[in-house]
């Protein structure tokens, strides 16, 4: 387990249930989710409040397990300490095949990396949505949920900047 983080950063259940709700708006409840790196366990009680049936995450490292089959969706909040942890939690679970994907991630993942933001739209890469600040007082990183829609190929990006009482903060 040496790739776990330090910074045990869970997300909040507001923001959870915002991820969640992309979801539900695409993919059906019986649907194989991945949870890639669970923590405490807040998108999975998301995930379950809202009826998700089949949703799978790994029990210790997520990088020695596979899901049971190819997920249909992936959902979740990887660790950022370092970034590139989170890059490569985001890297193997395109692996896992075509998935649609809502991930909270560091800004920079779209912007520091030209072969990446490629991949990303290779994979089907739709959306961002950019976290205003005042989602996590004190944190200096910018934070952005991607929206991966697999099959499609964007001309252009569509940028979301939401107000925290649009992402339903409490
Ligand atoms: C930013 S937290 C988010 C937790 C959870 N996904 C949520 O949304 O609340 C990232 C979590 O990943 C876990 N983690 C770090 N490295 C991991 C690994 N290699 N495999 C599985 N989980 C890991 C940490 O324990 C931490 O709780």
């Amino acid at each position: 387990m040496e790739e776990f983080n330090v910074v045990d950063f869970q997300t909040p259940p507001w923001l959870c249930r915002h991820l969640v709700e992309k979801l539900e708006k695409v993919i059906p409840k019986s649907a194989l989710v991945v949870e890639p790196t669970p923590g405490a366990g807040n998108m999975l009680e998301a995930l379950k409040a809202a009826g998700y049936t089949n949703v799978e995450s790994p029990p210790g490292n997520f990088f020695d397990w596979r899901p049971s089959g190819k997920p249909v969706a992936v959902v979740g909040n990887p660790p950022w300490t370092p970034n590139t942890l989170a890059y490569k939690v985001l890297d193997r679970c395109l692996e896992f095949g075509p998935a649609f994907v809502v991930m909270l991630m560091p800004w920079v993942t779209v912007t520091n990396s030209d072969s990446r933001a490629q991949r990303l739209k290779a994979a089907g890469l739709q959306t961002v949505i950019s976290l205003p600040r005042s989602v996590f007082p004190g944190v200096r990183l910018n934070a952005c949920v991607l929206v991966i829609e697999p099959g499609t190929q964007a001309d252009y990006l569509t940028l979301l900047l939401p107000t925290v009482e649009e992402l339903g903060k409490e």
